[in-house]
């Protein structure tokens, strides 16, 4: 069954039928979900959809354009609330430079301090990089992030950079954007990588897959990507599936 390795369902494009939704996954192939905290307010709403759903598990972390609002003592309640059984990994956490805001300085310090926190509670992390290749890819080689692991989420950049989070053991997170016409260079790197390093993702409510590109997304989605990647890689959709479910629970240790 399928994995969704990357969700939000606390955002409030979901307030209408979150309950209904959640309750149909199972019966439509999806055996678990993993919903990830962007703020601390969203990593508190994570906490409890992973309070109140058996098949939902939960990251927490502050996102870069989000970490304006961080000081110490939310990195202490972090650190405390990583202990919950039902709380796999730190993220979402890492760079983006699409927007200027914060400055690149105070997301560097957040994220080295994020991936820290990570390496002290022995959880692996959820990376979100845009528009930041390089300065990611630096910090997490100086930081040594290849002995904490984790997954490069909705991966955009080139084959050449896939090789170097793959050779630090880093999985890829796949999701709608490999069906888009447009994405050549995400199906090269679906191409190139191995299926042992590949999680599917959905990032809903965003990113929904061909054909409901532009409609709110959801993990229902996610058979479109994996048809997709059968086609890319010349195996079974069951195989993709089975694969990726595989890869998900060693990634979060489950
Ligand atoms: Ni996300």
């Amino acid at each position: 069954m399928i994995f969704d390795t990357h969700s939000h369902y606390d955002d409030e494009q979901f307030d209408e039928d979150r309950e209904e939704l959640l309750n149909s996954m199972q019966t439509h192939g999806v055996e678990a979900v993993t919903n990830i905290g962007s703020s601390l307010a969203a990593s508190r709403r994570t906490i409890g959809l992973t309070e109140q759903y058996p098949f939902v598990y939960g990251a927490i972390g502050v996102h870069p354009n989000e970490v304006g609002e961080l000081e110490e003592d939310g990195i202490a309640w972090l650190k405390e609330m990583c202990a919950l059984p039902k709380i796999v990994a730190v993220g979402e956490i890492g760079l983006d430079y699409y927007w200027d805001e914060p400055g690149h300085d105070i997301q560097k310090k957040w994220f080295e301090r994020q991936l820290e926190l990570a390496r002290e509670v022995k959880l692996p992390v959820v990376i979100h990089s845009r528009d930041a290749a390089k300065d990611t890819l630096d910090m997490m080689k100086a930081l040594h992030a290849e002995k904490i692991g984790g997954v490069i989420h909705c991966f955009s950049y080139t084959k050449e950079m896939a090789r170097e989070y793959l050779n630090m053991g880093f999985y890829l997170g796949i999701g709608g954007v490999v069906t888009f016409k447009n994405a050549k260079k995400l199906k090269e790197v679906v191409e190139y990588m191995p299926m042992e390093q590949m999680v599917l993702e959905t990032d809903c409510p965003y990113l929904s897959p061909v054909p409901n590109r532009g409609k709110r997304n959801s993990s229902l989605n996610l058979p479109y990507v994996v048809e997709e990647v059968a086609r890319i890689k010349g195996i079974s959709e069951d195989e993709v599936i089975e694969i990726t479910n595989r890869n998900a629970k060693t990634m979060y240790r489950l």
